[in-house]
């Protein structure tokens, strides 16, 4: 078991965005967390990084209990994430952006920078090769130089990818890596996450995109105003008449309001 959510809740003021929710996720797998808009998804995905404390309940990464961890100790663990909302550094390369990432887990700190200049620049270059193979690997290879903001929507997308993966993640949670793609787009995307898998890193993803989801998905679990309504597999959650009364019955534009 690589994440292990227990019973966890969260509390907004009055509001209950998370309620008893409980799942787990085993090492290689694509794991599926949909639901409507307002269920609670990215709310777990920020306690799972430590973005917010849970009210109650546990999380559980590799049998350790992280939910009480700082969040740059998580991504020292080896949990990484994109966000719904793009944060990329506009004004800066595609590389630099990548580059970023890698810095946060790199061992050089500022005495090793004043007294070891050599091997800090070593450092740098490792670092900035290493950023060059993950933008190969997402398919923004020859785009290295271009300033992201001048990148397309899915170009964007899929470099804050290449940024989570620069830590060496055991664990990337993508939070609707394909909002805003077109077709062409959302393929390659599929294509991406598959090779993420085969890399041997596990995978929890937030996605509206069905057809995406349930080629995509070992597992999947549903949320629906908090609450944990189905789990299983692409089919199992396809045939749920709960689920498909809740979210899959809906039309694409209320999914997306
Ligand atoms: N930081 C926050 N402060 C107050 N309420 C929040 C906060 N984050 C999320 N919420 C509320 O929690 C609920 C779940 O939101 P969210 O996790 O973003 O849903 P989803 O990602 O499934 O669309 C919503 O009602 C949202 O308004
Ligand atoms: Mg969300």
């Amino acid at each position: 078991m690589v994440l292990e959510i227990k019973k966890v809740s969260k509390n907004f003021g009055g509001l209950s965005a998370l309620t008893d929710v409980s799942f787990s996720i085993n090492k290689g797998e694509i794991f599926g967390l949909i639901g409507p808009n307002g269920a609670g998804k990215t709310t777990m995905f920020n306690l799972v990084t430590s973005i917010f404390p849970t009210s109650s309940g546990d999380i559980i990464f590799k049998g350790e209990k992280i939910n009480e961890l700082k969040p740059h100790l998580i991504t020292e663990k080896g949990i990484c994430r994109t966000f719904q909302n793009i944060r990329l550094f506009p004004q800066m390369t595609t590389v630099e952006n990548v580059m970023v990432g890698v810095h946060s887990r790199s061992s050089s700190g500022v005495l090793k920078s004043v007294f070891r200049p050599k091997s800090q620049r070593q450092e740098e270059e490792g670092i900035k090769v290493k950023s060059q193979d993950l933008l190969k690997f997402v398919g923004l290879e020859g785009y290295e130089e271009v300033v992201a903001e001048n990148l397309s929507y899915g170009q964007q997308r899929r470099l804050e990818i290449a940024r989570a993966m620069a830590s060496d993640p055991e664990l990337l949670l993508l939070d609707e890596p394909a909002a805003g793609m077109n077709e062409t787009e959302t393929e390659d995307l599929f294509q991406l996450i598959k090779r993420i898998q085969q890399k041997g890193i596990t995978v929890l993803l937030i996605e509206h995109d069905m057809p995406l989801v349930m080629n995509l998905c070992d597992r999947i679990a549903v949320l629906n105003f908090g609450v944990k309504i189905a789990e299983g597999t692409p089919k199992e959650i396809q045939d749920n008449p709960e689920v498909i009364e809740a979210y899959l019955g809906r039309e694409e534009d209320e999914l997306d309001a």
